[in-house]
């Protein structure tokens, strides 16, 4: 009785707290969730920010986005049983993702909010369309697991995107040495294996994270053995690997540079676990070093967060690990360090955009050098907007520490340039209003309530709303 009295108080006390700020609940817990930022009446959907709150408490990590990407793809390969992936995060790229899958004739569920069973057995068609394609480009690596299953595929060509041009080169001529014909024409990739995929030794000529994935994949059911060389080395990849060994398949040295796939006749569903999204832990590190918070991150994992945490402890912020996630401290001011975005166990290429925001604020001039991607800068000239100082020559960006930043209207180009402009709104002077929250949704799951829970002061409404004039 008394459970349920205290119960009433906490849901009156939360009503009236969003009706001072005139929120509804749904506005400022709920992010919309797979169609993107919504848009009524013409208007456009930001989160606002009013900046200064010194973040506390505690923050529980997602699943993995990637690992969970690649192994949606893998889970098309068991041709018997159900799989039944945990902490899924709920975002909308696996909801593209499913979606997909769905075309393709896999069954999905969620029997829980981060519970999915997937049952592949009666696939229908070895097509990817393109309106499902250029939503996500991930999506491309149903091709391998489709050749495995059908011995033929048609599956459209991914798009341009905005941090740079992203072919798939690797991914094509790694299938071809598997023995697949390929032919491309009409932006479509039509693709023929009629004696099967045979093991094949594949050198990647850069460690990409998704031709390694896509290419573990594809060999997972290969006549033989494959070999691939200069793979990318990222947790993700593991993931990918120990759920292929889950169903039935013998995969070894996922993590390091050279893995080995022995193809097996048929895969079997089976349970899987998704580890923590080492990119979401690196955000929310930086959401509380930058606000000079003291925030513990639980499920980061050491192994999987440590390039950017010691990039973090460079900066003069205190990161301590435990069994359970990690604590992260901050002092004031912050110090400034150098970064060179590369692949694992290099500085992750995803949080560049957060480091930039918080090295914003650090006492001194740092240097960003990006090697992944031509174009990961375009969130700069947003930052500078908000007071910050930096300057970009080609891939690299030179930021000198401000005193402050001051709040003000800003548009993410991507998934995370929009969450390091949210989080540089944290820490300015006053309201930002920013936009691109299509982007965020696509891989943070309840970015806007999780920050909540740690004092951040920030909602989510239409840009017409009272909640957004405010
Ligand atoms: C993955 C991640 C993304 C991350 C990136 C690098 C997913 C869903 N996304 O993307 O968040 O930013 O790794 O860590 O896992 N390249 C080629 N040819 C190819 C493939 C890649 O030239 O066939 C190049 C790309 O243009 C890029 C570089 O390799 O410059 C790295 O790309 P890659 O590692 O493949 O990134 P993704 O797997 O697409």
């Amino acid at each position: 009785m008394l459970d349920i009295e205290i119960l009433n108080l906490t849901i009156v006390r939360v009503f009236c707290i969003l009706a001072m700020q005139g929120l509804s609940f749904n506005q400022a817990y709920l992010p919309r969730m797979y169609g993107g930022s919504r848009r009524s009446g013409g208007t456009l959907e930001k989160i606002y920010t009013m900046g200064g709150r010194r973040l506390v408490g505690e923050i529980a990590l997602s699943g993995s986005k990637n690992a969970t990407l690649a192994i949606l793809a893998g889970a098309l390969l068991p041709a018997a049983g159900e799989t039944v992936l945990t902490n899924v995060p709920r975002i909308s790229d696996v909801q593209i993702m499913c979606d997909m899958l769905n075309r393709l004739g896999v069954k999905t569920n969620f029997i829980e909010q981060n519970t999915l069973v997937l049952d592949s057995t009666n696939l229908v068609s070895h097509e990817a369309p393109y309106e499902l394609i250029k939503k996500m480009r991930a999506s491309f690596s149903v091709l391998g697991p489709l050749l495995a299953r059908f011995g033929r595929a048609r599956v459209a060509l991914p798009g341009g995107c905005d941090i740079g041009a992203r072919p798939v080169d690797f991914h094509l001529k790694g299938l071809e040495q598997m023995g697949v014909t390929i032919t491309v024409e009409h932006g479509f990739v039509e693709a023929i294996a009629p004696n099967g995929l045979v093991g094949a030794k594949i050198y990647l000529d850069f460690p990409s994270v998704g031709a390694t994935t896509h290419l573990i994949t594809a060999a997972a059911l290969a006549k033989g053995t494959s070999t691939i060389t200069n793979a990318a080395e990222e947790p993700d990849g593991i993931s990918c690997a120990a759920f292929i060994n889950r169903l039935g398949g013998r995969v070894e040295g996922a993590g390091t540079k050279t893995i080995q796939i022995e193809g097996v006749s048929q895969l079997t569903g089976a349970d899987f676990w998704m580890d923590s999204d080492r990119i979401e832990a690196g955000t929310y590190a930086v959401a509380a070093a930058i606000t000079g918070g003291d925030v513990y991150i639980r499920g980061a994992i050491e192994e999987h967060v440590e390039p950017a945490t010691l990039k973090l402890q460079d900066s003069g912020v205190d990161v301590v690990f435990d069994r359970g996630g990690m604590r992260v401290s901050a002092p004031r001011p912050l110090k400034a360090t150098n970064i060179k975005a590369s692949p694992h166990p290099g500085f992750p290429t995803d949080l560049q955009p957060p480091f930039a925001a918080m090295l914003t604020l650090a006492d001194g001039a740092s240097v960003i050098t990006e090697t992944v991607y031509e174009r990961r800068f375009k969130y700069i000239d947003e930052l500078a907007r908000m007071g910050a100082d930096l300057k970009t020559e080609g891939n690299i960006a030179v930021i000198t520490g401000v005193e402050r930043l001051t709040g003000a209207p800003v548009a993410g180009s991507d998934l995370r340039a929009t969450a390091a402009l949210i989080l540089a709104g944290l820490a300015a002077q006053g309201k930002s209003e920013i936009s691109g929250l299509q982007y965020l949704d696509r891989g943070y799951e309840k970015f806007a309530e999780k920050l909540l829970g740690v004092g951040a002061e920030l909602w989510r409404a239409d840009e017409s709303s009272e909640a957004g004039r405010k």
